[in-house]
């Protein structure tokens, strides 16, 4: 059955790809906990297919243009482009793709390692494959790590599974064992909506039906791992569906040439075909499908190419290319499901950069409306999500992007959620639909601008942000600088924390995600004052970087001067003027900053006053000399 590993040593790239370009491909991924034989299982299906791949994988490489144009394997050459962008950002990405052949088809698997980030590497390589192969120890039959596996799996879109139950010579071969474990994951699979289920007998060290069919398990009468793998139908939906392309970047070699290059990520395209660009929703034709080997007639799923259009219209990387007669949707809030993958919980509201095709958008969260127990499927409710918690929240975007549901299309509907300081993947999501809230609600022109407001005032509106622990003096100086702006007539408010908290924000406590979504409602309410045309003092710990930086893009360029009332915990705890540092220490206040809660250090203030250098009243003045600089004061 397998290939002489030995034909292929000896041939080239060119002729092992037409050996293999008529065989139709299978992706799947192995799931199971260390100690199920994942890695046994892997060897031993690439042993006994007597192809160890990796050299031809550098060989095909070093090979890409080639690679790059042959049709069927178009979808290899991508799939480590894909990787290698993703490295770039940072994001650190576990898992090994392990090529394969046989006579009848060829095979892509993901080996997905690591206790930690398992969830992360799960995700990664479920999200491209077809099929899974879910393992579990016969000895211990179907587990948490067993259900968990498998929600994911189905929830990433995963309809094939088979149910490896290895390690069977351990248990005597036992049929009972066996025919247990299948009835109990048939019933759980049943629940998620899993019913394309194979299980298999197997003990991956030995070999029983993985290639061969085994002596040991006379009663089993169904395929072994490969014969399965080698025959299960699996529907390309993607390249029936309709045409989609995210634009990865504008081609623009020469005056003459504009071309708009990225891979199909459904359909297909023609020359001739209408499509339209989105979000903007101009509609052209298509001129030309160009490739390295010339031009196509036509172009499908999986592949990359560079389309030029019929007329000049505007596109821009990160738009999408779609059929005019099946658009996608375009929108700025979803629902969608969130699996959370960051270290640190997820913050409901804070502002995290998602990316989404070739789009990158800022997003925030709402608060879950819930998250999922995956062993009993159940709806628990949730003010967050964990590392590893799956749930579904609202999301609101910055700005509209086009989607399909990730249902309909995997690379049009799934997106992740990037920290915005270290880079890293924080969570993966999956929309499902758009909100109609948001076709329902329009922006109403205003005649009085902030332009009017600000003239009537004779300022220039602005934010002067303090920011501190608790007890370093913030609003004893911004209350000092709102004196000698109103002095001189200036039209002020200044927001403290302590006051807001009595009101707007009396429901908030001290959490990372209550500060957080204490500060993102100043910030709605900063940005409304300065289109008032006011100088908005705003006085709160704003213990992260993250919120900071969200305040200061909420307005415009140029209006938002951070000041950093720098005090040692230890000098503020002296003073300790409410009482609070005392109160923490002995217990009676949790999540105290500065104490068992953190504050991060401004590392680039507009202005850093030094508390143990300069008094409040020449600190005052410093920021009054900043703003007269800046223009704010008109004088
Ligand atoms: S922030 O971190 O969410 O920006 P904010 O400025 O609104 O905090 O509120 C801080 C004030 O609340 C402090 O000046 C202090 O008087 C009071 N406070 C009560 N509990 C805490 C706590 N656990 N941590 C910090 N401040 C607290």
């Amino acid at each position: 059955m397998a290939h002489n590993a030995n034909d292929l040593l000896v041939s080239d790239v060119d002729a092992y790809l037409q050996m293999h370009e008529r065989k139709t491909l299978l992706r799947f991924i192995t799931c199971g906990s260390v100690d199920d034989g994942k890695s046994t299982l892997i060897g031993r299906l690439l042993y006994d297919s007597k192809l160890i791949f990796e050299d031809h994988l550098a060989a095909l490489e070093a090979d890409s243009k080639k690679v790059g144009t042959q049709g069927g394997e178009l979808d290899f050459a991508l799939l480590v482009d894909g990787l290698a962008a993703e490295r770039e950002q940072g994001i650190t990405i576990d898992v090994a793709y392990r090529f394969f052949s046989t006579e009848r088809r060829k095979f892509i698997v993901a080996d997905t390692p690591g206790h930690e980030q398992y969830t992360r590497n799960m995700v990664t390589g479920a999200s491209t494959a077809d099929l899974a192969v879910i393992l579990v120890d016969a000895r211990q039959g179907v587990l948490t790590q067993t259900r968990r596996h498998s929600f994911l799996v189905s929830l990433l879109g995963i309809r094939h599974i088979v149910l490896a139950v290895n390690k069977l010579d351990l248990v005597d071969y036992s049929q009972e064992i066996f025919d247990r474990t299948e009835e109990d994951y048939r019933r759980f699979a049943s629940e998620i909506g899993l019913d394309d289920i194979v299980c298999i007998p197997l003990s991956a060290l030995r070999g029983d039906n993985v290639t061969e069919p085994s002596v040991h398990t006379p009663w089993y009468g169904g395929p072994t791992l490969i014969e399965h793998l080698e025959t299960v139908e699996i529907e390309s939906s993607l390249q029936s569906g309709p045409f989609r392309m995210p634009v990865q970047w504008v081609n623009r070699p020469d005056l003459d040439f504009r071309g708009f290059s990225g891979m199909i990520v459904g359909g297909s395209v023609a020359p001739g075909d209408r499509v339209k660009v989105l979000p903007s929703g101009r509609e052209s034709t298509v001129a030309r499908l160009v490739s390295a080997d010339g031009d196509l007639d036509e172009a499908v799923a999986g592949q990359s190419i560079t389309v030029t259009l019929t007329d000049e219209v505007d596109v821009s990387r990160g738009d999408v290319l779609a059929t005019a007669s099946a658009l996608p949707g375009v929108a700025d809030q979803f629902e969608a499901h969130i699996i959370w993958m960051g270290e640190q919980e997820m913050l409901p509201g804070r502002t995290y950069p998602l990316k989404i095709g070739a789009r990158t958008v800022g997003a925030t969260l709402a608060q879950p409306k819930y998250k999922v127990n995956v062993n009993t499927l159940e709806h628990v409710a949730a003010k967050t999500l964990e590392l590893n918690e799956i749930g579904v929240c609202n999301i609101n975007l910055d700005r509209p992007v086009p989607f399909d549901p990730y249902e309909m299309n995997r690379d049009m509907g799934g997106f992740i959620l990037i920290d915005r300081f270290t880079n890293a993947t924080v969570a993966a999501g999956l929309l499902h639909f758009a909100l109609r809230r948001a076709d329902n609600v329009h922006w109403q022109a205003i005649e009085v601008n902030k332009d009017a407001h600000a003239a009537l005032k004779n300022q220039k509106p602005c934010v002067v942000w303090f920011t501190g622990i608790s007890g370093a003096g913030k609003s004893t100086i911004a209350n000092i600088v709102e004196r000698k702006l109103h002095e001189r007539g200036r039209h002020t408010y200044l927001l403290d924390g302590d006051n807001v908290r009595h009101g707007l924000n009396k429901d908030l406590g001290f959490t990372d995600a209550d500060r957080v979504e204490n500060i993102r409602r100043v910030t709605e309410v900063v940005s409304l004052m300065v289109d008032a045309g006011l100088i908005v003092l705003v006085s709160f710990i704003s213990p992260f970087k993250a919120e900071r930086r969200m305040a200061r893009e909420h307005v415009e360029e140029g209006e938002f001067v951070e000041v950093f009332v720098d005090t040692a915990v230890a000098v503020a705890e002296a003073r300790d003027e409410k009482g609070l540092y005392r109160k923490a220490r002995r217990g009676e206040l949790t999540n105290f900053t500065g104490i068992d809660s953190i504050y991060e250090t401004p590392e680039n203030p507009d202005i850093h006053v030094d508390t143990s250098q300069i008094v409040p009243e020449r600190a005052a003045d410093m920021i009054i000399d900043h703003l007269r600089l800046a223009g704010v004061l008109g004088e």
